[in-house]
């Protein structure tokens, strides 16, 4: 019997946004009629536990209330984001002692049949933070340990958008430099797939370089055209994983009927008005 791992992301919580709530609670419904072996949150849990404690608490809630097995890895409205070019909101060691106290480790390992799962925290991994070397350490022996065992690794960002040697500084994916270590990292020790969120749309291409990269959708909403390129496919809803024991896989989107579409560039009161892509 396969282990069944839910990947959601991107549920963007707070007390003061029942819509998307709202949309929680529908994909909350439905994992719980299904009861998979594991629910993983790439990332996002909340609207703004950067910076509101609120945010994270109501998202730890809302995830235990799944009454299911559940771990996270955290996102830049969680926790704050690499030291890029006007960042508002930089990784430090105050937001990581926030995620820590109100949600958690922000890094896992999980053994499962024929499988071991790691979760990376991907918003510290330009910075100076020491928990960035060490996380670097722990990636490289839980591969070195995994002993046969297929590998699936979890993050927030995707490693890259199209290429490993891609060089510039954006805002969606992992940075140059730490891209390197991570892939050289990988390329030694390959998993079976990286999954990530934070883009807010579905994309699974197969291999590439190497890697099979996930990317799952949002459960709270899309980022409409106007805003942000189409890479992926803009849908709301989660990723099923269906892990073997002798190390293959099935991976699946899942759209939920009844997810109200929202369109964060129509909600500027949340994050300030998005900019519009140029005509
Ligand atoms: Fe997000
Ligand atoms: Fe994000």
């Amino acid at each position: 019997m396969a282990f069944r791992l839910a990947q959601i992301s991107d549920t963007h919580l707070s007390p003061r946004v029942p819509a998307f709530s709202a949309n929680f609670s529908i994909l909350a419904d439905h994992l719980r009629g299904l009861r998979p072996d594991l629910v993983v949150n790439t990332g996002d849990l909340s609207l703004n536990g950067a910076d509101d404690a609120a945010d994270l608490v109501l998202a730890r809630t809302a995830h235990d209330g799944l009454g299911l097995d559940w771990l996270a890895v955290p996102g830049n409205h969680d926790l704050g984001d690499d030291p890029l070019p006007k960042c508002r909101q930089p990784a430090n060691a105050e937001r990581l002692a926030r995620w820590r106290a109100q949600i958690g480790p922000d890094l896992f390992l999980r053994d499962v049949p024929g499988w071991r799962l790691i979760g990376l925290n991907s918003q510290i991994t330009a910075t100076e933070l020491p928990e960035a070397e060490a996380q670097i350490e722990a990636l490289a022996r839980a591969l070195e340990g995994a002993a046969g065992r297929a590998v699936a690794i979890f993050l927030h960002k995707p490693l890259c958008e199209e290429r490993m040697d891609e060089t510039g500084v954006t805002y969606w994916c992992v940075q140059h430099a730490p891209r390197q270590r991570i892939f050289d990292l990988l390329s030694r020790h390959r998993p079976a797939f990286v999954a990530n969120g934070h883009v807010h749309q579905w994309r699974d291409r197969g291999v590439s370089e190497g890697l099979r990269q996930i990317w799952a959708p949002s459960a709270a909403f899309i980022v409409g055209d106007a805003y942000q390129a189409v890479v992926g496919e803009k849908q709301l809803g989660y990723v099923e994983h269906l892990l073997h024991a002798d190390g293959t896989f099935e991976s699946r989107l899942v759209t939920l009927p009844g997810l109200m579409r929202h369109d964060i560039g129509e909600m500027p009161e949340l994050y300030g008005p998005q900019k519009r892509l140029a005509a």
